[in-house]
């Protein structure tokens, strides 16, 4: 499944304050890493957050577990967060912890709608508390590749881990080519990656650009500068903290958002080193 948002789309979105920017909170010294959306300049911070069966029932525990997660996204300097239309109640969810916690300028929310017509946009609309346009799209590469060239989205999402790295042959470069930001959905392989790497110590020459596995399989994607964002999914405001930029932590390396990113050559042993898992 990709997202799509066209330039036209973006801009209303913006107008309507769907996408709303604003200045990241950045807690620690060391820089956060941003990228700009290439259609229309504007930067993102490069860890946000995935919704996908987190949130999916609006009550109270997990209102709660939505606040925290979306308050450590916040803390860290992060704004995006990645939802839709299908994924429960979290639009529900979203809405009331953002509007509830005053943060609707400090969030940058992009929803997907499974089969666009005017009530579903409405109904995403109101659980949101917001307005404005996407719309979605669900394929293959190839008719992936068809939309990006037949539409310049200013978006793209797409499945992209460090053991599936299907998206670098043509998704990538197509993307570049036209312009569209990149998402990377299921930057863990919905948590695939944790679990090939459990009870195993991080190598040591990973240690210069990661503290963490979270850390390691995310900087993999980001050291690619065609990756606009990663959105890895959870309902834990530790991992979240782990996953975008550890405001407990000093280090230069804390977080997936700061510090520095794996090199060529230390991309090529990562990815020797997940084929041998
Ligand atoms: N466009 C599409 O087709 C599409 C499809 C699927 C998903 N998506 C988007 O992409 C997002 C990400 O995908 P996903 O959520 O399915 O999978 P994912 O991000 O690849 O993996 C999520 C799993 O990783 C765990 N996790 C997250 N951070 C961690 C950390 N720092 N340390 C240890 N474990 C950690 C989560 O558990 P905890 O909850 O315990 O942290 C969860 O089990 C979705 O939420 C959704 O927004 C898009």
């Amino acid at each position: 499944m990709t997202i799509r948002i066209t330039r036209r789309d973006f801009a209303a979105a913006l107008a309507g304050g769907f996408l709303v920017s604003s200045k990241a909170t950045a807690q620690t010294e060391t820089p956060l890493l941003t990228r700009a959306i290439p259609g229309s300049g504007e930067r993102i911070p490069v860890v946000g957050l995935g919704t996908a069966a987190v949130f999916d029932e609006d009550d109270e525990t997990t209102r709660r577990k939505a606040d925290a997660v979306v308050q450590a996204l916040v803390k860290n300097g992060g704004r995006l967060i990645d939802t839709a239309s299908t994924y429960g109640d979290a639009e529900s969810v979203l809405g009331k912890v953002i509007a509830t916690a005053g943060l609707r300028d400090k969030v940058f929310i992009a929803t997907k709608l499974e089969s666009p017509d005017t009530e579903e946009l409405k109904r995403s609309l109101t659980r949101l508390k917001t307005e404005g346009i996407t719309s979605t799209f669900r394929g293959d590469y190839p008719a992936v590749e068809a939309v990006l060239k037949r539409e310049k989205p200013d978006f793209v999402q797409i499945d992209y881990s460090l053991d599936n790295r299907g998206a670098e042959k043509s998704i990538l470069p197509l993307a570049a080519e036209v312009r569209a930001g990149v998402l990377t959905a299921v930057p863990y392989g919905n948590g695939r990656l944790f679990r090939a790497v459990r009870g195993k110590e991080l190598p040591d020459w990973a240690r210069g650009f990661a503290n963490s596995w979270g850390q390691f399989f995310l900087k993999y994607l980001l050291a690619d500068p065609r990756v606009t964002a990663v959105i890895p999914g959870t309902a834990d405001a530790g991992h979240m903290a782990d996953n975008a930029a550890d405001a407990g932590h000093m280090a230069d390396n804390a977080g997936a958002m700061r510090g520095p990113l794996p090199d060529p050559d230390q991309r090529r042993r990562m990815i020797e080193f997940v084929e041998t898992l």
